[in-house]
C-alpha cells in the first residue's frame, strides 16, 4: 500500500521512488503556484521581468530568510548549489601554493570547481579522508583538522554528504576552522528541509543550499548566503548588469546576483509557496516533516540491514532523511564502465521498478545503495528495495 500522501506529488505510481535526494520531486500545489507566476510573466513579459521582478525577488528572499533564520541582506538566489560553489571558489584570489581543503565525501562537480580554480592559480586541492564506516562525529572533525596546514585558504565542507548521506557536525567544524583563521564554504545541497538551519548562528563564511531537493521547490531554486565581510569580493558564476548598475536601496551583493541574464525566475518566486506547503503538511510543520523523514530513514536502514545482512556504517544520530548501506558481495563484482550508469542501479530500475542511486565510493571502490525517505515513502518501499537487491544478488551467483 503506497502512502496516501503520494497524491500530493505527480510521481509515477508504478515506480518505487527512493531517490528524493538527487533532484527532489515538486508537489502539485507548488507547481500550480509556479504555473501562476509563469502565466503572469507571459501575459506581460516586460512589465514582469523588468519592472516587477526586483520587488518579487525581495519578497521571496524575505520568506526564505525567515526559513533559514538569516538576514535577507546576506542571501541571494542562485540556480543550484553548483552555481553557489562556483561563485565562491572562483571569486577567491589564490596564490601559488595555497590549499583548498575538502573531504573524500564531497560531490564530484564541486570538487571539479576546486580543482579548476586551484590549477589556474598554481594552488592545490587537499582531500581529508573521513573514515566510513564511523563511530561518531569526532572522527569527522579530527580528519578535517588533520588536513589543515598554514596554506589552507578555504575548506569546502558538505553539510550532508552525497555518497554516504552523513550529517557532518558543521557548526563544530566551522568554529574549529575559524580558530585556525580558515573560511568555510558549507555545501548544504541536501540540508534545507532535511535538517534545521539557523544560518544567523552558524555564520560560516559562505553557505549554499538547494531548495529543489528537501524544500520541494521547483528545479532552479537554490541560494547562496555570505557573511557580510565576504560579500564585496563575491562575483556570481555569471557576471551581468549588476556589476556596474546599482539599484537604489539594494546592496551590491543583491545587484550582482539578482539578474543573471534572462531566465525563468519562477522557481525562485515559488520558494515561499514551497515553504508554506511543507509547513502545512503536518500539524507540527517543518519540524514534524523533518522528524518523520529522519525516523523513516533510520528504520528503513535497520530493516534493510537485517534483510541484506549488513552492519550499520554510522550511528542514527548522523542521519537525516537519507541513509546508505553497503551492497552484498555478489553485487560488488559487476564491472563498472566509467561514463555509464551503474549496472546495479540500472537493473534495479529496469527489472524491479525501483529508482534508487547506487554509489561507488571509497578505496577500493565499493558499491553502496543510498535511499531517501520523503513523506510519500512507506515501509513497503524499502521492503521492495530489499527484495530487489536480494533477487539481483542471487541472479548474479545462481545456485
Ligand atoms: C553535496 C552536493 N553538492 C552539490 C550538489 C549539486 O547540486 P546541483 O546539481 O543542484 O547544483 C549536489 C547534488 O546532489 C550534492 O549532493
Amino acid at each position: 500500500m503506497p502512502s496516501p500522501l503520494i497524491d500530493h506529488w505527480m510521481l509515477d505510481p508504478s515506480v518505487v521512488f527512493l531517490n528524493h535526494g538527487s533532484f527532489g520531486a515538486c508537489p502539485r500545489a507548488v507547481l500550480e503556484a509556479q504555473a501562476e507566476w509563469r502565466a503572469r510573466m507571459e501575459r506581460q513579459p516586460v512589465q514582469f521581468l523588468w519592472r516587477d521582478l526586483p520587488d518579487l525577488i525581495d519578497n521571496a528572499r524575505e520568506k526564505l530568510a525567515d526559513f533559514l533564520k538569516a538576514e535577507a541582506d546576506d542571501l541571494v538566489f542562485v540556480a543550484n548549489a553548483t552555481a553557489g560553489v562556483n561563485a565562491v571558489v572562483r571569486s577567491l584570489r589564490l596564490s601559488p601554493g595555497d590549499e583548498l581543503l575538502t573531504t573524500d565525501h564531497d560531490y564530484n562537480a564541486c570538487r571539479n570547481v576546486l580543482a579548476e580554480a586551484a590549477s589556474r592559480a598554481g594552488a592545490k586541492v587537499v582531500v581529508a579522508k573521513v573514515p566510513f564506516p564511523l563511530r561518531d562525529e569526532t572522527q569527522i572533525i579530527e580528519a578535517i583538522l588533520a588536513a589543515v596546514t598554514p596554506r589552507t585558504r578555504l575548506a569546502m565542507i558538505d553539510h550532508i554528504t552525497s555518497p554516504t548521506a552523513l550529517v557532518f557536525p558543521v557548526a563544530k567544524i566551522v568554529r574549529a576552522l575559524e580558530a585556525h583563521g580558515i573560511d568555510t564554504l558549507v555545501d548544504g545541497a541536501h540540508a534545507p528541509g532535511a535538517v534545521p538551519l539557523h544560518l544567523g548562528l552558524l555564520r560560516p563564511a559562505y553557505y549554499t543550499g538547494n531548495l529543489h531537493k528537501w524544500v520541494c521547490a521547483p528545479k532552479g531554486a537554490a541560494f547562496l548566503w555570505a557573511r557580510p565581510d565576504r560579500q564585496d569580493a563575491l562575483r556570481p558564476a555569471i557576471v551581468s548588469h549588476g556589476e556596474n548598475t546599482r539599484r537604489p536601496g539594494r546592496t551590491p551583493f543583491h545587484d550582482r546576483f539578482d539578474w543573471p541574464g534572462t531566465l525563468d525566475p519562477t522557481a525562485w518566486l515559488s520558494v515561499p509557496a514551497a515553504i508554506q506547503w511543507g509547513a502545512s503538511l503536518f500539524p507540527g510543520g517543518w519540524e514534524e516533516l523533518r522528524d518523520r523523514n529522519r525516523h523513516l530513514a533510520s528504520s528503513a536502514r535497520a530493516l534493510l540491514a537485517g534483510r541484506l545482512n549488513q552492519t550499520l556504517p554510522c550511528p542514527n544520530e548522523l542521519l537525516a532523511s537519507m541513509a546508505t548501506l553497503l551492497l552484498p558481495a555478489a553485487l560488488q563484482q559487476l564491472p563498472f564502465d566509467p561514463g555509464r550508469f551503474d549496472p546495479v542501479q540500472m537493473r534495479l530500475h529496469t527489472e524491479h521498478s525501483v529508482e534508487v542511486p547506487v554509489v561507488r565510493w571509497g578505496e577500493p571502490k565499493r558499491r553502496y545503495v543510498r535511499f531517501s525517505a520523503q513523506a510519500y515513502n512507506c515501509t513497503e518501499d524499502y521492503r521492495a528495495l530489499g527484495e530487489a537487491i536480494i533477487r539481483l544478488s542471487n541472479g548474479q551467483h545462481p545456485g
